[in-house]
């Protein structure tokens, strides 16, 4: 890209390190990285900022209680946090502490120039002060003596002090709102904006602190530290290098194209960070986005609640991109949504171990059967599936665009999952293992094999802003992990560029599937976790293909229960035609509902009273909502048909096999 082209500056905002980090702060940061990862994949040169707000009442408060001096206590979050991001693979491009000289110095440039201007003057503060959300508050905002964003009790607080002219920006601030409908958004925030804080008019901003040093000293009167509002937005622009030496970054970047957040501070990022910066005469940043938050059942996650969810635990369990993907599928964004282990783990097992990994596993391992592990090449014609699933996946880079663009992450990837789901569809509609059976039908099984790495290409791509760990991990079962020109947006704008030949090999399942029960127990810390990497392990050995490897002992064979059953009732499973819904007798006190994919073969009314084998010890599974409680066993014939087997009639239901 030249430079001078399409720029694109995103910033989060700058964490308190007042304590380590939960997993609904690691939200706005997850959702930052994937917006800025997304941008740089469509060409643009993307400035992503971060950081830490280390001044201020709270922050001096936790390092008294610490027993440590601020800049110590500090220093310590901030290292901790550091190593959060790493591990969530958080792509800034600049970290800025406010308590690092270049912040400080710019930080009382702005404050003089206020001053120097008249835009700042000496007054006499008395109200209310709320030292955990580091707000100020009027008699009549305050809620029977607490804070009316968090509920915490607030302060009194009287000081001399210096105050900043707000009254004198007001009506050119809502002008501005009013004129530029992107600026807040979503748009319901805007108008709690225009409503409860703009009309009933603003107060002038005490913008000075004098009862406890740890801040930034206001240059003409340094008994004060600088209000930690108006030192931590400053941020923004303190990084780019405003007022220094050097405002190359300053001069390419500025105006934000969005300042991300949660929504409780939306409230500083449209009042006073837009009159500071009219203030400055600096143009204002396009657009302010107001996430909802990460709740738990019982409230907003919050230390003082006890219900905090540790983001690394996570992240050393089930991997960043499980994680990310949950953070970015699991809500839509501007709305609150509830985080819950459960759910998470549903996630894990449904998209991410079934949609997607299923997908990549049969589709290489096919070719390894079939063709020797060398992806085979099309045939010219098409036929209507092969063109449907083609234009699925021309279709979804715009889609996914679109919905960026206006940060639907969730939307975004249900986008991208159509096509997943789409291409798994594909194979159940081509039945390739049926075609391989005919030597006449191997070139048909050759393009649909080949569309299926296609669309897998295409899949990678897309995922790339969302989970940046798991395309490699596609590519390199692909055979492609050293073809960059197959990776970019550009080579989605073409079908069909993988080439034929390319050796593909299978490796070991992208997200092994969990035992969401004792998975559970573990997140509640009632069970000791052995690794899941071991798992992933097990996996890699027994995809190695070898003949030896393929084989079990007697004792792993003896943990398959099979029982002899009878069906009583059988009935198709709405919206599929391949499902069946029965009531099987096992011999035990209550049958048993068994969901199987046998409805092309069987007509429902023919198996009531057919005794068939039933793998009886397999967990419990959900197949389109409904709960199936085993597994019936059926060998596929030479034409591909399924067939149950025959059971001597003599044999009881619950009869075992061993
Ligand atoms: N230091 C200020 C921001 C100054 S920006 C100039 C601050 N810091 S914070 O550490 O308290 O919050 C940082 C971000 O985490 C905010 O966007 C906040 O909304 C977000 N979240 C904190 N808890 C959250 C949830 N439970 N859910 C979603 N986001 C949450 O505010």
């Amino acid at each position: 890209m030249e430079q001078g082209e399409k720029t694109f500056f995103i910033t989060t905002p700058i964490y308190y390190p007042s304590d380590k980090l939960h997993v609904g702060h690691s939200y706005t940061t997850v959702a930052a990285d994937a917006l800025a990862r997304f941008k740089r994949l469509t060409g643009y040169d993307v400035w992503f900022l971060t950081g830490t707000d280390e001044h201020g009442q709270k922050i001096q408060r936790s390092a008294e209680a610490a027993g440590k001096s601020p800049q110590l206590f500090v220093d310590e979050v901030v290292s901790w946090i550091k190593k959060l991001w790493a591990a969530l693979d958080i792509s800034y491009n600049d970290f800025i502490r406010t308590t690092e000289p270049r912040h400080k110095k710019a930080v009382q440039h702005i404050v003089n120039k206020l001053y120097q201007q008249g835009d700042i003057y000496k007054g006499r503060y008395e109200g209310w002060y709320c030292t955990p959300c580091e707000a100020f508050w009027t008699e009549r905002q305050v809620v029977e003596g607490n804070c009316p964003d968090c509920g915490r009790p607030v302060e009194l607080v009287g000081e001399e002090g210096y105050f900043f002219r707000m009254s004198k920006y007001a009506d050119q601030l809502l002008k501005y709102i009013e004129e530029h409908p992107d600026f807040i958004q979503p748009v319901s925030r805007k108008n709690e904006m225009i409503n409860n804080f703009l009309r009933p008019g603003l107060e002038d901003l005490c913008v000075s602190r004098s009862t406890f040093n740890w801040g930034i000293p206001i240059p003409f009167a340094p008994e004060n530290v600088i209000y930690v509002w108006l030192d931590a937005l400053s941020n923004y622009i303190t990084a780019l290098g405003y007022s220094s030496d050097d405002e190359t970054l300053f001069n390419r970047y500025w105006p934000a194209d969005v300042h991300l957040m949660g929504k409780e501070i939306i409230r500083f990022h449209t009042i006073y960070w837009p009159i500071f910066l009219m203030a400055l005469g600096l143009p204002l940043p396009k657009q302010v986005f107001g996430h909802g938050w990460l709740i738990m059942k019982e409230g907003k996650m919050s230390k003082s609640r006890g219900n905090v969810v540790d983001p690394m635990r996570l992240i050393e369990r089930y991997g960043s991109d499980s994680l990310r993907y949950f953070l970015l599928r699991e809500i839509p964004f501007g709305a609150d949504g509830v985080f819950n282990n459960e759910s998470m783990l549903q996630r894990i097992n449904t998209d991410l171990a079934n949609d997607l990994g299923n997908l990549l596993s049969r589709t290489v391992t096919m070719i390894e059967r079939y063709f020797g592990g060398i992806i085979p090449s099309p045939e010219p014609e098409e036929q209507p599936v092969d063109r449907e699933l083609k234009e699925t996946a021309l279709s979804t880079p715009a889609r996914v665009e679109e919905l960026m663009n206006r940060l639907q992450f969730s939307g975004a990837l249900e986008a991208l999952w159509t096509l997943v789901r789409r291409s798994n569809k594909y194979i159940d509609e081509n039945t390739p293992w049926a075609l391989a059976k005919d030597e006449e039908k191997k070139g048909r099984l050759g393009t649909v094999l080949y569309n299926l790495c296609e669309s897998l290409r295409f899949i990678g791509v897309l995922l790339l802003p969302f989970m940046p760990r798991t395309p490699g991990r596609i590519w390199a079962q692909l055979g492609i992990d050293d073809r960059p020109e197959l990776q970019n947006w550009e080579s989605l704008a073409s079908w069909g560029l993988l080439r034929p030949g390319t050796k593909a090999k299978r490796q070991a399942d992208l997200f092994p599937r969990l035992n969401i029960e004792k998975e559970l127990k573990i997140l509640l810390g009632e069970k000791e976790p052995e690794k899941v990497q071991d798992k992933k392990a097990g996996t890699e050995e027994k995809s190695s293909g070898k003949k030896e490897d393929k084989m079990i002992s007697i004792d792993e064979f003896s943990r398959v229960e099979i029982r002899v059953g009878e069906i009583i009732s059988a009935e198709p499973v709405p919206k599929t035609d391949k499902l069946l819904v029965m009531k099987v007798n096992l011999g035990e006190e209550e049958p048993r509902q068994i969901v199987a994919g046998i409805a092309k073969y069987y007509a429902p009314e023919e198996l009531p009273g057919k005794k068939a084998l039933f793998v009886v010890n397999l967990q419990p599974a959900k197949l389109r909502g409904l709960l199936s409680e085993g597994m019936i066993l059926a060998a596929t014939g030479p034409d591909g048909k399924l067939a149950l087997t025959a059971i001597d009639d003599d044999l009881p239901p619950g009869s075992r096999i061993s």
